[in-house]
């Protein structure tokens, strides 16, 4: 499971469906950012071959959440071989079988990306848990699938900045913790409702930090990342 050596933690979401501006983009933060993030807006209007397009020789994250039965998962995960991507996301209330699955299809390709999990959805509160019939409360539930998650063999989980430290404590050093909700001082939280600055999510223990807007919509977003691998001294 070891693909991850990209030059620094913070990958860039581009979340666009135009491969023009996806591509602008990424010209501009590519010699600044470790990675970027394509997700499901993009890959749906786009395909592979435009994800290709854009991400070039810039390593990428493909962020497309697969939740399905273990065998139609592991076949996407194997149809993920014409694109580069170091790593790729699933729903861990897949469950064990599927995210095993998962696993092992990404070690057979090549690149073997890692295979990184999502919990509980941000977009979910307590009584959105209950109305699929769960009884736990959500930090339960999220360290109950980041456990499973590492039982399966997943490299890691996508969580909130505030579930860094929880989740290093209970799965280890190893397991990757890769974190949205990153607001750099001073700029704006848009929707993200529990934020963090980008050096406290890294001294919390954060692998990578997902951050979009506040690079893609700066002036500069060049500027705007290097000014936030500045602030991290690293
Ligand atoms: O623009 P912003 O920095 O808020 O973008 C964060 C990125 O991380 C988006 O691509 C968003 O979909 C993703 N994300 C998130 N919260 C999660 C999981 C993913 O904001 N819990």
């Amino acid at each position: 499971m070891e693909n991850a050596t990209i030059k620094n933690p913070i990958i860039c979401a581009i979340d666009t469906k135009d491969v023009q501006a996806a591509k602008n983009v990424v010209q501009s933060v590519q010699n600044s950012v470790g990675a970027i993030k394509l997700g499901l807006e993009f890959f749906t209007a786009n395909g592979a071959a435009g994800v290709n397009t854009v991400a070039g020789d810039t390593p990428l994250f493909l962020d497309l959440k697969f939740h399905d039965i273990p065998n139609t998962v592991a076949g996407a995960i194997r149809s993920t071989a014409g694109i580069n991507a170091f790593m790729l996301t699933i729903h861990t209330q897949g469950g064990k079988a599927m995210m095993q699955a998962a696993a092992k299809a990404a070690q057979d390709l090549p690149n073997k990306p890692m295979i990184i999990g999502v919990t509980i959805l941000t977009s979910m509160a307590q009584e959105d848990l209950e109305d699929i019939g769960l009884k736990n409360s959500v930090s339960e539930q999220v360290k109950k699938l980041a456990n499973l998650a590492q039982e399966s063999g997943l490299a890691g989980v996508v969580c909130s900045p505030h579930e860094i430290e929880i989740l290093r404590a209970q799965c280890g050093k190893d397991f990757k913790l890769i974190v949205p909700g990153i607001r750099p001082e001073g700029s704006s939280a848009g929707d993200q409702k529990r934020i963090m600055t980008p050096k406290e999510a890294i001294s919390r223990g954060a692998d990578y930090l997902v951050i979009g807007r506040p690079i893609t919509e700066a002036k500069s977003p060049a500027s705007m990342a290097m000014s936030i691998m500045g602030g991290l001294s690293l």
